[in-house]
């Protein structure tokens, strides 16, 4: 038996798939923060609406976190839509961005999106999808056994022509160095104030690197009290290299490889590491 049919096989006993359970700060404040975080991203936001649109039809977000990506995935023609998290505190924030959105809100009453806990390692469903992603969740997997079991997972997701998209960070985003805490983001939002300050460490592998992240948000209030939250997270940053040698290990061929939302091609100064994946053969039971 292959490496890429045991990754298929059930997960062992180990890391859970929820990254906000076992933190010291309570799991839906972590989200919280994490949603207020990830909100300002939106560069990405355009390129999953073409994709959708090239690849429309049933889509599946394989850690969806607060599902921003919803909105551009319907936009451009995506669904209906299954978004996996294993954060139930991210997916509950999820659903509270789909009832403050109409056009969310009401694809949801339709039956049109549909959110679950899951494990993006081995994901089962009946329905085939046209398009699947996994956008910097590869970051969180505990290096490549596990990469390659939520590669073997998603493409057993996939329909005959459907793609998968895989989107980490490039070469160009990585730290260079170990950096000590300091103050790296701050966010006002009503009577509170958020000042996160973080420390990373980098150890560079032969499977590429790894990173442990260690934040400590303070959340101030109006009445001048502060809570002071940490939490820890450990993180592996494929090589471009490394992960499209998974890929075919996890029998997905290559069309296309991008260094940012954009289409640039891949460098050495990419920010981003996008591999656009197609099955290399059938699996049984495939639409
Ligand atoms: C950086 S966030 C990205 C969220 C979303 N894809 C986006 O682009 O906004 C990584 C997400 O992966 C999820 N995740 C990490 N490991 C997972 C696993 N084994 N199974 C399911 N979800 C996982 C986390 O809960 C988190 O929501």
């Amino acid at each position: 038996m292959g490496r890429a049919e045991r990754a298929g096989g059930r997960q062992e006993a180990g890391r859970l798939s929820d990254i906000l359970d076992g933190q010291p700060t309570d799991a839906s404040v972590l989200a919280e923060i994490y949603d207020l975080e990830h909100e300002a991203i939106d560069e990405d936001l355009p390129f999953y609406r073409e994709m959708a649109h090239r690849f429309p039809g049933p889509a599946i977000d394989l850690g969806c976190g607060s599902g921003r990506l919803f909105g551009p995935l319907l936009a451009g023609g995506g669904g209906p839509i299954v978004g996996i998290d294993g954060s139930p505190s991210l997916l509950e924030r999820a659903a509270a961005r789909i009832a403050a959105d109409a056009r969310l809100n009401a694809a949801r009453a339709d039956g049109w999106i549909e959110l679950a806990v899951g494990d993006v390692r081995h994901v089962r469903r009946t329905e085939r999808f046209a398009l699947a992603i996994l956008a910097g969740v590869i970051a969180h997997l505990d290096g490549p056994e596990e990469a390659l079991r939520s590669l073997v997972s998603a493409r057993r997701l996939l329909a005959r022509d459907g793609v998968l998209v895989v989107d980490t960070l490039g070469p160009g985003a990585l730290p260079e160095r170990d950096l000590p805490l300091s103050l790296d983001w701050e966010h006002a939002e009503g009577d509170r104030r958020f000042v996160r300050r973080s420390r990373l460490e980098r150890r560079e592998t032969p499977e590429g690197l790894r990173v442990r992240y260690a934040t400590l948000t303070d959340v101030v209030r109006s009445d001048g009290t502060i809570a002071r939250l940490p939490a820890s997270f450990r993180l592996w940053y494929p090589s471009p290299t490394a992960l499209v040698a998974l890929a075919a290990e996890a029998e997905l061929a290559v069309e296309s490889v991008f260094g940012s939302h954009d289409l640039d091609p891949l460098d050495d100064d990419s920010e981003r590491c996008i591999v656009v994946v197609r099955p290399t053969r059938a699996d049984p039971g495939k639409g």
